[in-house]
């Protein structure tokens, strides 16, 4: 699947050991999944889990859903048997947490081959600071923001504006955009709060994060409108795509929209937001 083509407005986490989540899944029109065996699976269920799940992917029935497999780290006990029983499951990436370093990756390239794409986590104060080495392995194609042990890390305060985390969020958006691969922005944990969520999402989005992290079926709805171009912005593309060609054909470079200037980058603006239309579109049609 090319990655760039796929809309990630809405990623959500299940733990891999909740048959019925993961069944309910199926279902639901969120843009990705994280299959989580990681922190959502408690020690003693970590084997069934990745048992469940390797059925659960085998079984199939996502759809156009981008499938991603969170497993352990390689340095804990469960790790490096993640990764050996769910590369060959039909998942899209890999999900690593705890990233530090680009050695990081490379150890579980080892394991699992150089073909299957690798999602890192993005949440040690080190892996900020490596970032733009992260994001720019080769196999490397998704970085994902994990605000909750950044938070504990930094030893910061969680505020609804979220300064404390501000560098590291722009750091990842930065790394990703340079790599040209995707990035996610972390969960919001009041799962109940829709007002709370949509803000953050907004907040997410204007900082340039193609989608959220979510942790419940009730987020994804907002997570995909928050992230998706509005009409007014679609209908505002398409104006400005056609007085830049009309000004072109008559010998000009610049061309003027709602009183403001339209030059050749604010048309690639343009066709992204018509792109990225087109793709939320696409996934809509099972
Ligand atoms: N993905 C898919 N389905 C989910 C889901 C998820 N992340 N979270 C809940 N559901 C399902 C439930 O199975 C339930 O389905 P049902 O109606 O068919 O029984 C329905 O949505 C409603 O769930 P609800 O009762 O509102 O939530 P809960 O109290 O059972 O669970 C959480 C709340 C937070 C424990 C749960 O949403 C969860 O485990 N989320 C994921 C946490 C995670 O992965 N964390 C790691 C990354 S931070
Ligand atoms: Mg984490």
């Amino acid at each position: 699947m090319d990655s760039s083509m796929h809309p990630y407005r809405s990623v959500l986490y299940i733990p891999g050991s909740k048959e019925r989540a993961l069944d309910k899944a199926r279902s639901l029109p969120t843009d990705a999944i994280i299959f989580d065996l990681e922190d959502a699976v408690a020690p003693d269920a970590k084997a069934e889990a990745r048992h469940i799940l390797g059925e659960a992917l085998r079984q199939g029935g996502y759809g156009k859903r981008f499938k991603i497999v969170r497993i352990n780290a390689l340095t804990t006990e469960w790790g490096l048997e993640d990764a050996r029983a769910l590369r060959d499951v039909g998942a899209d990436a890999i999900l690593l947490p705890k990233v530090n370093t680009s050695s990081d990756i490379d150890n579980l390239s080892d394991v699992i081959g150089s073909d299957l794409p690798i999602w890192t986590m993005m949440e040690t104060p080190v892996s900020v600071f490596n970032a733009r080495e992260i994001a720019a392995h080769a196999q490397v194609t998704g970085l994902v923001a994990g605000t909750n042990d950044l938070t504990k890390d930094l030893g910061c305060r969680t505020r609804a504006d979220r300064l404390p985390l501000m560098t590291a969020l722009q750091m990842i958006v930065m790394a990703a955009r340079a790599a040209r691969i995707v990035a996610v922005d972390g969960v919001y944990n009041r799962f109940r709060d829709g007002d709370g969520l949509k803000a953050e999402c907004e907040q997410g989005r204007d900082l340039g994060f193609d989608g959220k992290t979510l942790i419940h079926p009730a987020q994804v709805e907002i997570a995909n409108t928050a992230f998706a171009p509005t009409n007014s912005e679609i209908e505002l593309a398409a104006r400005q795509i056609a007085a830049y060609e009309e000004s072109r054909a008559s010998g000009q470079g610049i061309a003027v929209v709602d009183g403001q200037i339209v030059e050749n980058l604010h048309v690639v603006a343009a066709q992204r937001i018509q792109a990225k239309a087109q793709a939320i579109a696409e996934m809509a049609t099972e």
